[in-house]
């Protein structure tokens, strides 16, 4: 393939990578944006693969059938509920692949034009190799982390080393002063570059394990952001302008998602980069210390709802698990057949990934128009009958507005303000912070226990 017609296909792949972000940044487009995204993929792979200089064809289409192959049954088998996990792990391998790709560089440099630049060349290479290993060695084990406490296999707590500051700070100093040394070095230091490495294996795995379980969803979205600039880095190393285009489309807007979800969250987004936040725990009141709670049956929610105007929906993790998306959406339609006004409230971190409980909603059907934000129906609530709270936790939790709380400061939808408020769960068990939630507990709420989707099935049958 000409070197044109190469330009051409990745300026055209760097557009429609353009579009699928726009496309997906609003519901109603996100089916279009996914598939500009997969057709400028497929241009970007064909015409790299096919571009002049590379070798070992055979190779490259093996490797790509079994990567496609582990891709495809992966993505069958995963349930919903598991992705921020599996995006998670598919950073990591983003990171490795630029730590592989950055010793490569460094093994077989490019060729470099004997000329006035040949030693500027040679620096910026080096100083790109530095950066672009150190970068993937901390998505690389970041994400592991990350994987691990979204699965369940590693503790949510905080891991809370003392002087875990003075210990970021030793690693980025000590890399800065390894970097000096690697382009010092006459034709770079292994030595430095391993040193490094390890530094950053280390330091990655450090900023992720001190954070707080309620924190997660940031971090999925800033590894998402730092697995985008290892990219980039990599692209320099490449000389691969389109590898460089996508890799900042990544790293900004894992970023610019991460910003918003720390504005949602009320938390500083430095310190989130600086990895330390979450970790602010104070101490969580006993059962005993709240009172008693009330029970509901599933006859005297519908009664509830019989005898409502307004009634508000808010949905969380347990209606995912549960999968109660579909009786939720024959509920709402049965109440608005009967003139209540159904809405529904999500929080931005509602579920395990952003935009979670929309698409759980929109799968079942339920109209865009009344699926509003937090913002939007925290006023509402007040003049709200009665609230169903299906399997959500944390973003309801009363306690988030009391200082020494570990959740103090995180917005929460603000449901006790209405008439009547029910919590579909299965137990008292708190959720995903870990934190004991006084909503339980208040005069006008009461527990509706069990599964969530057999509990609107039941609500549904006695209406
Ligand atoms: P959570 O606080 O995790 O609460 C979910 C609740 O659902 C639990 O209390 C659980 O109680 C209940 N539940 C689970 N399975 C159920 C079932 N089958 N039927 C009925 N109830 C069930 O959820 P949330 O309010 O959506 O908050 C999200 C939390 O996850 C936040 O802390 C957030 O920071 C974190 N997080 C969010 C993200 C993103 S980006 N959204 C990513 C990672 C983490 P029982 O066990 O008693 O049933």
């Amino acid at each position: 393939m000409s070197a044109g017609i190469m330009t051409a296909a990745y300026i055209i792949a760097a557009i429609l990578f353009i579009l699928s972000l726009n496309g997906l940044s609003k519901q109603e487009t996100a089916k279009r944006g996914n598939l500009y995204g997969i057709v400028g993929m497929a241009i970007a792979i064909f015409a790299t693969v096919f571009s002049d200089g590379v070798s070992g064809l055979a190779w490259i289409i093996l490797a790509m059938v079994i990567g496609g192959a582990i891709g495809v049954h992966k993505a069958k088998k995963v349930e919903m509920t598991e992705m921020p996990e599996l995006i998670a792990i598919l950073h990591s391998f983003v990171g490795m692949a630029a730590v592989l790709i950055g010793f490569n560089s460094f093994i077989v440099p490019p060729e470099v034009i004997p000329g006035p630049d040949a030693h500027a060349e040679h620096m910026i290479h080096l100083v790109e190799v530095f950066l672009g290993i150190f970068i993937g060695a901390v998505t690389f084990t970041g994400s592991i982390v990350a994987y691990g406490k979204l699965s369940g296999k590693f503790s949510s707590a905080p891991l809370n080393l003392p002087a875990k500051n003075w210990l970021n700070i030793a690693a980025l100093g000590s890399s800065a002063l390894l970097l000096m040394m690697f382009v010092n070095a006459e034709n770079g230091s292994m030595f430095a570059l391993l040193l490094m490495t390890l530094i950053a294996f280390a330091f990655g795995v450090h900023l992720v394990a001190s954070i707080g379980g309620a924190d997660m969803p940031v971090v999925v979205s800033m590894l998402n952001s730092y697995s985008g600039w290892a990219a980039a880095a990599t692209g320099f190393m490449l000389s691969n302008d389109l590898l460089i285009i996508t890799g900042a489309l990544v790293g900004s807007s894992g970023a610019i998602l991460s910003y918003i979800m720390c504005k949602a969250m009320n938390r500083s987004f430095i310190s989130v980069i600086l990895g330390g936040f979450g970790s602010e725990g104070g101490a969580v009141a006993s059962d005993a210390e709240h009172g008693e709670h009330t029970e509901a049956s599933a006859d005297e929610v519908a009664e509830m709802l019989r005898n409502s105007r307004s009634v508000v929906i808010v949905p969380g993790y347990g209606m995912a698990v549960a999968q109660a998306q579909y009786p939720v959406a024959d509920l709402t339609r049965k109440l608005r057949d009967k003139g209540v006004n159904v809405r529904f409230g999500i929080h931005p971190v509602a579920g395990r990934l952003p935009g979670h409980m929309n698409v759980l909603l929109a799968e079942a059907k339920v109209p865009y128009d009344i699926v509003l934000e937090m913002d939007e129906i925290n006023d509402d609530f007040a003049d709200t009958d009665t609230v169903l709270v299906i399997g959500a936790n944390d973003t309801v939790n009363p306690a988030a507005k009391e200082p020494g709380s570990p959740i103090a400061g995180m917005p929460v939808l603000e449901v006790w303000n209405a008439t009547n408020v029910v919590i579909f769960k299965r137990s008292m068990a708190s959720g995903y912070a870990g934190v004991q939630n006084p909503l339980f507990f208040k005069e006008n709420s009461s527990m509706l226990f069990g599964d969530a989707k057999a509990s609107v099935d039941n609500i549904l049958h006695a209406l």
